[in-house]
């Protein structure tokens, strides 16, 4: 099986841009399914989860088409309203094509999708709003069928319970082309989900984001548009932290700084000297770093729980004891088994990680446990003594788009065998 080799001990430095959102890439794709016409969307992140998207798209009949990091889409001939059961299973995030299946079919067909990695996640307030916009689902053995028994979905006002980001993409996608007016209230305010709402908005989708409400007056038709994907924060915050942790200096280019405003403040804490500009960050580590005193994961614009797993890693070398608080997952903390193999010292009880800095880690072999816990391993070994052998690559290659070549780019001594 194929796994990465890393020898740890290089100082990162130089310059590497950011690529495209994951978690934007995602719905813009589940969203090309409403326009007539072909969208064309720029700066998509070559990921198998990018991949899955279009598996799931062409089942629906969809043409699409994918030049370097361009993707295109037309779902004129599109008409079969399925998702099949390993593509669900491939990809737990593929729910966020059930708005819009909906909406663009009138019905939708899909398996429930289960738990994953980080826990139970459950879709009951997707389901609880696309109900509320008139839609019927009947879930039965693990199947779920929904329709729409007025053909479109009907506006209302859905407040959600938590700011989910899934659901409100979800229920943003279904609203787009509702009749009347819905109004989703505690909307999540994640910046892919601005992203999903310009692209829609070129469309011809009319759309207000407001500080947790997001009015959307439904249009009969969409046409489709050329978007280009916003900036992968979290991919930014994972190179920062493998920098950070070689005690390197480095910029990382073609980001927004305001994505990560919650993020930089804790690189500076730890020692790191930041700098900002319009649209890219530098950061110059210092020898040893210090400790993360406390670190809250929140829904934005709080500390996102995506990118907790690589500064964790890299406080696993600070000097001092760092304390982790996870908010919005339950069970987000496996892979600290993995970088205790390579001489961590971290506690878990619940929610809370306890890690008690070491002079030097060493390299181990070790299994990615989910996409972001795989990035934590990857930091640690970037810094660890002598060589780590990292397994379960597939969780990695869903959310980073040139992984080896960034970090050899940086200076890494990196590369995937087997
Ligand atoms: C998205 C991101 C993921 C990120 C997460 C939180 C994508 C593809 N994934 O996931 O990387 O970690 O946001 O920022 O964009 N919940 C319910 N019922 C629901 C929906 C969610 O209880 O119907 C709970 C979940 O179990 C979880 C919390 O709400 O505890 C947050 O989930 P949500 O914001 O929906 O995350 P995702 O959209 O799945």
């Amino acid at each position: 099986m194929p796994h990465l080799l890393i020898e740890g001990g290089h100082r990162l430095t130089g310059t590497v841009p950011a690529h495209g959102a994951k978690n934007a890439v995602l719905p813009l794709l589940a969203a090309t399914l409403l326009p007539c016409g072909e969208s064309v969307l720029h700066n998509a992140p070559r990921l198998s989860d990018v991949n899955g998207c279009l598996d799931i798209l062409r089942q629906f009949g969809c043409r699409c088409a994918v030049d370097g990091r361009t993707v295109t889409v037309c779902a004129d001939a599109a008409d079969h309203p399925v998702i099949s059961d390993d593509l669900m299973r491939k990809m737990r995030s593929s729910i966020v094509f059930l708005g819009a299946m909906m909406a663009r079919f009138g019905e939708a067909h899909l398996s429930y999708p289960g738990g994953c990695e980080l826990g139970p996640r459950p879709i009951d307030l997707h389901l609880a709003g696309f109900r509320q916009l008139g839609a019927e689902i009947r879930e039965e053995r693990g199947q779920l069928h929904a329709f729409l028994p007025h053909g479109r979905f009907i506006g209302n006002t859905v407040s959600l319970s938590f700011p989910s980001v899934g659901a409100t993409e979800n229920l943003l996608l279904a609203a787009v082309t509702a009749e009347g007016t819905t109004t989703i209230l505690n909307a999540a305010r994640e910046p892919e989900i601005a992203d999903l709402a310009a692209y829609l908005t070129a469309c011809g989708a009319r759309i207000v984001l407001d500080d947790g409400t997001v009015t959307v007056e439904g249009v009969r038709q969409l046409t489709a548009c050329e978007h280009t994907v916003m900036p992968d924060r979290i991919e930014v915050a994972t190179y920062l932290a493998a920098v950070a942790v070689t005690g390197g200096e480095a910029e990382l280019t073609s980001m927004c700084p305001a994505h990560v405003a919650t993020i930089l403040p804790v690189f500076s804490e730890m020692g790191c000297r930041v700098r900002e500009y319009p649209d890219r960050v530098t950061l110059v580590a210092p020898g040893k770093l210090r400790r993360i005193p406390f670190l809250r994961t929140m829904p934005y614009p709080g500390f996102p729980t995506d990118a907790a797993a690589p500064l964790l890693a890299a406080s696993t070398l600070a000097e001092g004891t760092s304390v982790f608080v996870e908010s919005i997952f339950e069970s987000r903390y496996k892979y600290t088994g993995e970088l205790a193999r390579m001489g961590a010292r971290i506690k878990t009880e619940g929610r809370v990680a306890v890690v008690e800095g070491v002079p030097a880690l060493s390299g181990a072999a070790v299994h990615c446990t989910d996409l972001r816990g795989g990035a934590a391993l990857v930091v640690a070994a970037l810094a660890a003594d002598g060589v780590t052998a990292i397994h379960q690559l597939s969780h990695l290659d869903r959310g980073y788009d040139s992984l080896e070549q960034t970090l050899t780019i940086l200076g890494a001594d990196i590369r995937r065998v087997g």
